[in-house]
């Protein structure tokens, strides 16, 4: 059997409702130290330079608040850079973000940024945090990855969950291909492969099977599903389908 999946509990959409009222509640905060009572192997959060949910004030409340590792996801900006070397968490993931979008819709260009990105990525590596590169399941995007000394890449499985949710099963079965392949070729680089976007309990079984894959993010999905069942039962369900994919 391969070694258990790390579930990384994305907890930014209990800040967009927040948000939407313009106080405290509900806290994502809480929201964290529910996840990890309820076995989250770590708490994801993404400030986004917009601020739309994550805000600066959450990101020291919630590692104040948490045992296990806060894998805080930026853009690649000098802004984003200094506040993690002022928090050090234990992962910073590296996205591409624009402003327009809804959410983060593709993967970085390290292959044509790649001395830039080794640049940038640098001071985070020497102060201690563990870099992660979200990126789509391309070879020269993972190669560049692996050349420029990321430890770890994030493979995006937007694509895939997408092409599933469209009913679109041949794109979908390509998709997950290139993730499997992909897995393979950024593990035999020495890279860690994390996966995560639009995971669900529909989804999540052939992605968490790939054994190369050693963590899972996931957000969206488990806080709507919260609302219904709670955040507890819907962390524990989904650990419950990772598990079972696994065995
Ligand atoms: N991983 C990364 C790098 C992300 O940017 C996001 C979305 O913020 C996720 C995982 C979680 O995606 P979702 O909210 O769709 O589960």
């Amino acid at each position: 059997m391969a070694s258990r999946l790390r579930l990384g509990v994305n907890i930014d959409h209990v800040a967009t409702v927040r948000n939407a009222r313009g106080g405290a509640l509900p806290d994502p905060v809480r929201a964290a130290m529910m996840a990890e009572q309820a076995g989250a192997d770590g708490i994801t959060a993404h400030l986004r330079e917009d601020r739309r949910h994550i805000r600066d004030a959450d990101v020291g409340a919630i590692m104040a608040a948490i045992t296990i590792p806060l894998n805080f996801e930026m853009a690649a900006t000098p802004e984003m850079q200094a506040i993690a070397l002022s928090h050090r968490p234990h992962a910073a993931c590296i996205v591409p973000e624009r402003r327009e979008e809804r959410t983060t819709e593709g993967g970085l260009e390290v292959a044509a940024n790649a001395n830039w990105m080794g640049d940038y990525i640098a001071p985070l590596r020497e102060a201690g945090c563990r870099v992660s590169l979200f990126i789509a399941a391309d070879p020269a995007q993972i190669a560049a990855a692996a050349r420029i000394g990321a430890p770890v890449i994030e493979l995006h499985t937007g694509a895939y969950c997408d092409f599933h949710a469209e009913g679109d099963f041949t794109a979908r079965d390509a998709e997950l291909a290139r993730l499997i392949t992909g897995a393979k070729q950024a593990a035999d680089l020495g890279l860690e492969v994390h996966m995560g976007h639009g995971l669900s309990y529909d989804n999540v079984a052939p992605i968490a099977a790939i054994p190369e894959v050693v963590e899972l993010n996931i957000g969206h999905f488990l806080i709507g599903e919260a609302v219904f069942v709670g955040l507890p039962t819907a962390i524990a369900q989904m650990r419950a389908q990772m598990d079972a994919a696994r065995g």
